[in-house]
């Protein structure tokens, strides 16, 4: 989609009671019409989060189906897949913890949403490297939701005699008594979200609907339910900012709270600590086929579901409040390049480069030669992955190395900005995402190819010529508004 459409729907999206999404209903997908047959079912429309369920976990959906593909140039990348070096650093704090509880004879680790299995693949091939003590007493559980992924995980685990799995959902969890760790990397952004926005001064959360066969979105009032968690978790919801309500990632770290005897909880996935939304962006990404990303041409889940993923950033205060309640000690937050630097990835990554002189690591050096630091996928591409680590009823001084406790982030949303090119001719946008008072030097701005441009407080320091309609930038101070943009941290596109 050109993007001067993609601005011109996502201010619909943001400005509409309905927005008609264009996208023509698909009678020959599966998944669709389950959707379709679902909102029948609940008289005329569906919470967005139903939408994501049955696209992702119906027998047909993204991931139980299997069709999801993770790797380099596949539909997306992740840290484990990347590199050895994610699960080893993360080996080295279990080992830690390990000690910490007086090296047991039994550490259970509880991974939640495997994947194709290379985290767990990593931690149990780099226990047996760093400490055969601790690799003898690691017992490993999979809980994983997608049935048609646990063979793809048996497989790649074939070798190891001390992986069981569990198939469920991490949320409904069924486990308890856990002495040792829960991990998990990239699972609460797969759970099914709410989106909520502020509409002319009131929240309201998305519906999915489909209306002379094409699919439809509607803001509407928040469920109860909805309603109660952002008043619970204090979120401030703006207009033309769409923020995810992830229920069930919180469900999760109560019952993960709960479930822990003794021990920790490691989540790493993108997101903050503090909302996530992003102005004039929508609360949910897609990723496709074939390393295709959809992080802006949104409908594309609309027009494939069951084939592309959607997904969402995590709000890791909410996740860090719940556990310090239910009394566990926060022993890391912040972001994961912090974490592995202070997991040891340096150290990892020069014993790598020892072992694979003669062994199987060959393969992976070549690969690191690229960058012969290791950490380029993992500092460069994962600068908004956070990580977060809590402890229940061990002696945390032995994990003094990581202690790091990021304050909560109550900046407000960020917006994605251009820079434009002085003297041409802009069209002055939609003057509606200025409606919020602590807003209001924000300005949207497309050119003449429809491209969008996005201003935050930038009005008296550029000056703007013209009518409301037409505009020409006169931007002799460029160089301010690049350094204004990036002091206020926004994101430079
Ligand atoms: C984005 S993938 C991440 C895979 C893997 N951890 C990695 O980093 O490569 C999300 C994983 O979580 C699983 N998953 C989603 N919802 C789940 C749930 N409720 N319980 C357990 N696993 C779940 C998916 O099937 C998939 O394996």
């Amino acid at each position: 989609m050109p993007e001067g459409e993609i601005a011109e729907k996502l201010h619909s999206v943001f400005t509409q009671p309905r927005f008609d999404t264009g996208v023509k209903f698909d009678a020959g997908n599966k998944t669709a019409t389950e959707i379709e047959k679902r909102i029948r079912e609940r008289d005329g429309k569906i919470p967005f989060s139903e939408f994501m369920d049955i696209s992702l976990y119906s027998e047909h959906g993204y991931y139980s189906s299997g069709k999801v593909d993770i790797g380099i140039e596949k539909d997306f990348q992740t840290s484990p897949e990347a590199s050895e070096l994610f699960g080893a650093s993360i080996t080295s704090v279990l080992i830690k913890t390990w000690s910490a509880m007086g090296r047991p004879e039994r550490f259970q680790v509880v991974e939640m949403g495997a994947g194709q299995g290379a985290l767990a693949h990593s931690i149990l091939q780099w226990a047996e490297d760093l400490d055969p003590d601790f690799s003898k007493s690691l017992q490993y559980t999979i809980v994983e939701y997608a049935k048609d992924l646990i063979p793809r995980q048996q497989e790649k685990l074939a070798m190891f005699q001390n992986v069981q799995w569990i198939r469920g959902s991490a949320y409904e969890l069924p486990l308890a008594n856990i002495e040792g760790a829960f991990i998990s990397n990239e699972l609460p952004d797969a759970f099914p979200v709410e989106r909520v926005a502020k509409l002319n001064g009131e929240v309201k959360q998305k519906f999915v609907s489909i209306d002379d066969n094409s699919w439809v979105e509607i803001w509407d009032n928040p469920s109860p339910e909805v309603a109660k968690f952002i008043e619970d978790n204090k979120l401030q919801i703006h207009g033309g900012v769409e923020e995810p309500i992830n229920i069930k990632a919180l469900e999760l770290q109560r019952q993960l709270d709960q479930a822990l005897n003794k021990g920790v909880i490691l989540t790493v996935d993108y997101g903050k600590n503090g909302t996530v939304g992003v102005k004039n962006t929508i609360g949910v990404r897609t990723f496709g086929r074939s390393g295709n990303m959809y992080r802006r041409d949104f409908l594309k889940a609309y027009e494939y579901p069951g084939n592309v993923d959607i997904t969402s950033s995590i709000n890791f205060s909410i996740l860090t409040e719940q556990s310090i309640k239910d009394g566990l000690k926060v022993v890391f937050s912040g972001t994961q390049y912090d974490f592995l630097t202070k997991a040891g990835i340096a150290e990892i990554a020069t014993k790598m480069r020892e072992i694979a002189q003669t062994t199987r690591f060959w393969d992976e050096l070549v690969r690191m030669s690229k960058n012969i630091s290791g950490y380029h996928f993992l500092s460069s591409s994962t600068a908004n992955f956070y990580s977060l680590m809590v402890a229940k009823g061990i002696n945390t001084a032995h994990l003094d190395f990581i202690n790091t406790q990021e304050a909560i982030d109550t900046k407000p949303p960020k917006v994605p900005v251009r820079l434009p090119e002085s003297g041409k001719t802009y069209y002055l946008g939609f003057p509606s995402l200025a409606e919020e008072a602590e807003y209001d030097t924000n300005i949207m701005i497309t050119d003449e190819e429809g491209r969008l441009w996005l201003y935050p407080h930038t009005l008296e320091r550029i000056k703007i010529i013209g009518t409301d309609q037409k505009v020409v930038l006169d931007l002799t101070q460029k160089e301010n508004l690049v350094q204004v943009v990036k002091d206020a941290g926004y994101i430079m596109s």
